[in-house]
């Protein structure tokens, strides 16, 4: 309706909220660099695209005459209120695209009551973003550093900002072969070297000699390996237990077994997530493993999935698969771009209102009515 009214006073949006054409939007507004790396995939893109062909594979079966009139989209997932089953997804090095990066993204989210997940490798530190934030729901993304001392600072530091819940990505151990950035030779985390998460760690800079800004090659080569390698296994996982006290989340769950095991971990959610088709290339789409994966644990463990999210439809099907929330990412991200605070606020909103009319328009009043009988596959 803002938008109708808005249009006959001759005011347009800002900027287009349709997936495929916000992408070229921001592709005209960013630099080659920072686009590449937020729109890219690993290697030939398959799996980016497989991300987004497994949702046309699946049709809403609208229901008609039902009690749809008033909805309540909100929900609670591991303790954490929330207006509707969305959360924006972890997406480091958010000042690539707008100076504000993550302090934008957390006004933003923070203001429609809607949970954010910071990233390890955010371009702000923790303590000013929660501040941005304010009261709204916020959880912490952790890249498992190979060094316990600065794991344990991350993860004192995020509790005591008041991040509720772990999200620990494990798909991501090192980065995959990225064509678009290795092109262009471009590595985002240079411009957050001084401020970024862990740049800005104190733990992290009592190992260097010098500070990050005064010697960025050095801090580094100090970061690289300590964010990348192998040494981690499903036995260390009692370590993080013993570090926080809230939930803990595994994100990059594609094999059913693998969810098996982090329920049997004791884990309280996993993220269904091929990292938005930046892995790897070829990879199955993270919509295909999301049923058999929520059949084998949903009852036991949050199951939130992500990867291809765009519209509200997007999201109608992702739940009736079994999700209990998704995650947004590339498209805030676009948001952030075009307009900063603004842009996001527009994006969520948008995605939101599409959420609503759609789940209202297939005959639901919540997200609760939503099961596998609301689609058909094509
Ligand atoms: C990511 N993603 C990500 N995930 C994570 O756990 N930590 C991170 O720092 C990042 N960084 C990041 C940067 C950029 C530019 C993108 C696009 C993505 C992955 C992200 O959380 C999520 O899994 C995907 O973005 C979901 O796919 P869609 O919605 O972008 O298709």
């Amino acid at each position: 309706n803002e938008i109708y009214l808005q249009g006959l006073g001759g005011r347009l949006p800002r900027f287009t909220t349709d997936g495929t054409a916000l992408e070229a939007a921001a592709r005209e507004a960013l630099e080659p660099g920072p686009f590449g790396y937020v729109a890219g995939g690993a290697g030939s893109d398959a799996t980016v695209r497989a991300n987004r062909e497994a949702f046309d594979r699946w049709r809403i079966v609208p229901r008609m005459l039902t009690d749809a009139t008033a909805r309540d989209l909100s929900t609670t997932v591991l303790g954490t209120r929330m207006p509707a089953p969305v959360l924006l997804a972890p997406v480091g090095a958010q000042s690539i695209v707008h100076q504000d990066g993550e302090l934008a993204t957390a006004r933003a989210a923070g203001d429609l009551g809607v949970p954010m997940i910071l990233s390890t490798a955010a371009s702000h530190p923790i303590e000013p973003v929660a501040e941005a934030n304010g009261d709204g729901p916020r959880w912490f993304q952790l890249y498992w550093p190979n060094d316990n001392d600065v794991t344990v600072s991350i993860l004192s530091r995020a509790k005591a900002a008041g991040f509720s819940t772990l999200v620990l990505t494990l798909d991501t151990w090192t980065l995959a072969w990225r064509t678009t950035d290795l092109d262009q030779a471009y590595l985002p985390f240079i411009r957050g070297v001084g401020t970024a998460i862990p740049f800005s760690d104190p733990a992290f800079r009592a190992g260097l000699t010098a500070s990050p800004e005064d010697d960025p090659q050095s801090a580094i080569l100090r970061w690289i390996p300590m964010f990348t390698g192998t040494d981690k296994r499903w036995d260390q996982l009692p370590f993080l237990r013993e570090h926080w006290d809230g939930p803990i989340v595994l994100k990059g769950i594609q094999h059913v077994d693998d969810a098996r095991r982090a329920c049997d971990a004791g884990m309280d959610g996993i993220v269904v997530s091929n990292h938005g088709g930046r892995q790897v290339d070829g990879a199955v789409a993270s919509l295909d493993v999301l049923p058999g994966i929520a059949a084998a644990v949903g009852d036991r463990m949050a199951v939130l999935f992500d990867s291809g999210i765009r519209t509200g439809a997007d999201i109608v099907k992702a739940l009736a698969l079994g999700a209990d929330a998704v995650l947004l990412g590339r498209p805030f991200v676009y948001g952030l771009g075009l307009a900063g605070e603004e842009g996001v606020r527009h994006v969520l909103r948008s995605v939101l209102a599409d959420l609503d009319l759609t789940l209202a328009l297939s005959g639901n009043r919540s997200p609760a009515g939503l099961s596998a009988d609301s689609l058909w596959h094509a």
